[in-house]
């Protein structure tokens, strides 16, 4: 569904990306690890068109991703973001249903919200509350139903389990494994937390000085001696 062939960026004289080649099935869940500053979120935003590669290119169903088919890639994916980023000033209904605000009425809107938000397990009283009154758990609840609000075939996560504590990142896993299934959509995650990748990757592809330098399904995981070497520092 997604191929990235030969995707470079550097900032400066610093070269971060220096020749990604990765790609997602339909249907997939590819987790990305690498260690912090490795270029992992830079990566995403390469693909969503936030960063502008040097070099390489993005194919989308086997065609090029660019200024004229960007739109509709749009359309079609969701993202959670690290650490939420929630719009501070709206309320949590208007947050989850921000994507929807100018095609219905503020009341359809607010429902879908709702319905949203119980299938990431938070009440309907959720919807009136701002993000400054959600837990750290609830507000990546809420992001999260705010990435699968338009019902996406795509979905990006970066750092779904960053800043929770080891029960609420469980929780959040199984959210991600559960809504990635029953959408049917393909996903990228992007993490350093192991126990993760085992829960929602189908695969995993490690990004170490500017590559991608295994790429395996996580069944396999415990075998590849570039994991290990990566697990042991
Ligand atoms: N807009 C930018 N300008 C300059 N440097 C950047 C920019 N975005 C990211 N970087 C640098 O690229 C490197 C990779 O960053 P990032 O992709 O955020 O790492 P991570 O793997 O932790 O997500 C870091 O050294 C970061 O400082
Ligand atoms: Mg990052």
């Amino acid at each position: 569904m997604i191929r990235i062939e030969g995707i470079a960026k550097s900032f400066g004289p610093k070269q971060v990306l220096a020749g990604v080649d990765l790609q997602v099935d339909r249907g997939e869940s590819l987790c990305v690890i690498g260690q912090s500053g490795t270029g992992k979120s830079v990566l995403l935003k390469c693909i969503l068109g936030l960063v502008r590669p040097d070099a390489g290119r993005i194919l989308w169903n086997d065609r090029p991703l660019d200024a004229r088919s960007m739109p509709a890639f749009l359309q079609g994916f969701g993202m959670l973001f690290q650490g939420a980023a929630l719009f501070d000033s709206l309320p949590v209904w208007r947050n989850v249903a921000f994507r929807l605000r100018d095609r219905m009425p503020a009341s359809r809107a607010r429902g879908i919200a709702i319905d949203k938000l119980a299938r990431v397990g938070l009440p309907p009283e959720t919807a009136d509350l701002m993000p400054a009154e959600l837990s750290g758990g609830m507000a990546k609840r809420v992001g999260l139903a705010r990435a699968i609000c338009d019902d996406p075939g795509v979905i990006f996560f970066d750092e779904p389990t960053t800043g929770l504590d080891p029960i609420r990142a469980r929780e959040i896993d199984a959210l991600i494994r559960d809504i990635v299934r029953d959408q049917g959509a393909s996903a990228i995650a992007i993490t350093h937390d192991m126990a993760s990748v085992r829960k929602i990757g189908d695969r995993v592809a490690l990004l170490q000085g500017g590559r991608i330098v295994h790429d395996g399904p996580v069944a396999e995981m415990d075998g590849a001696a570039a994991l290990r070497a990566f697990l042991q520092g």
